[in-house]
């Protein structure tokens, strides 16, 4: 069997383009439009490409994007003010603090003080608990972007067997919580579980967030299963001196027995910010009431 191919990139220029075409309803309504404050701390050239390309994204959206741009050195108490500031600002309805933080800054305490109904990244404690108790809030990007992927692609997945591999509480945790909520039988998979591949063979759908290159093996799934890759892995590449990026999925061997896998780069990140984008959305028109 050869796996047909998820394409996230598509999905998500479709969600960005609907996204889009809401933002003029919402500016007829209100007479603004939403907005996404996005804080970077530090120079990590990671963390200033995606910055870059969320205020990119946002602004295509037709949306407002506020770019807070602090020195490496910056106090907790300096960015607890700032993101004071921006919970008390009406034109502000999505606040996004870029992690990780410098070591000097508790991130934790960070996350705390963003009011949780601006919480666009849904990592406050209120969202993390409203997903686990069935409430309206915000889920995180990613996993929601996951779930997006499956439910396209297999409707309704009530009674499937899921497998999560990875234990985060920014992918694994709150990915697991959806999938129960789409009535799924769910198991996390992490380090310390024994015989992996046994695990991950029960399931119709995986969902792989661990961070180790190309971990999965065609070998451990069910013939069949949809596959979500999560992982940005950056290896060295046959030529050398160069380097490339895979997943947590060895994708070669798993689109021989999965009947749908994503690829990586194109599947699951380009859903991350289409989401971000959803979610700012979604807390502006809660905000208008
Ligand atoms: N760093 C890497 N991914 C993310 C994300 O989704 N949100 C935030 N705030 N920081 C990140």
């Amino acid at each position: 069997m050869s796996a047909e191919r998820i394409d996230g990139k598509a999905y998500a220029a479709g969600l960005r383009q609907r996204l889009a075409a809401a933002v003029p309803a919402f500016e007829r309504a209100t007479g603004r439009v939403p907005g996404l404050a996005v804080v970077l701390v530090g120079e990590d050239p990671a963390s200033a490409v995606y910055v870059r390309s969320k205020g990119k994204a946002t602004v295509e959206a037709g949306m407002a994007s506020f770019e807070h741009k602090l020195p490496a050195d910056t106090s907790e108490a300096d960015l607890l003010a700032l993101v004071d500031q921006l919970n008390r600002d009406a034109t502000v309805d999505g606040i996004l603090v870029q992690l990780p933080l410098p070591r000097q800054i508790d991130e934790q305490r960070v996350i705390a003080a963003i009011d949780p109904d601006k919480d666009v990244d849904g990592f406050h404690v209120a969202n993390a608990g409203r997903l686990a108790v069935g409430q309206p809030g915000f889920v995180p990007c990613t996993p929601l972007g996951c779930l997006m992927l499956l439910q396209d692609r297999l409707g309704d997945l009530s009674g499937m067997e899921a497998v999560v591999i990875g234990r985060s509480n920014i992918v694994g945790k709150p990915m697991a919580q959806l999938l129960l909520g789409a009535n799924c039988t769910v198991t996390i998979a992490h380090s310390r579980t024994r015989d992996l591949p046994a695990v991950v063979r029960r399931a119709d759908i995986v969902v792989a967030a661990v961070g180790r290159p190309e971990m999965v093996k065609g070998d451990w799934l069910k013939p069949g299963a949809v596959v979500i890759d999560v992982g940005i892995n950056r290896v060295p590449a046959a030529e050398e001196g160069k380097t490339r990026l895979v997943g947590d999925v060895d994708y070669a061997s798993a689109a021989e027995v999965a009947s749908a896998i994503t690829p990586v780069p194109g599947g699951v990140g380009p859903m991350t910010i289409a989401v971000l984008l959803r979610n700012t959305l979604v807390a502006a028109f809660r905000r208008a009431g």
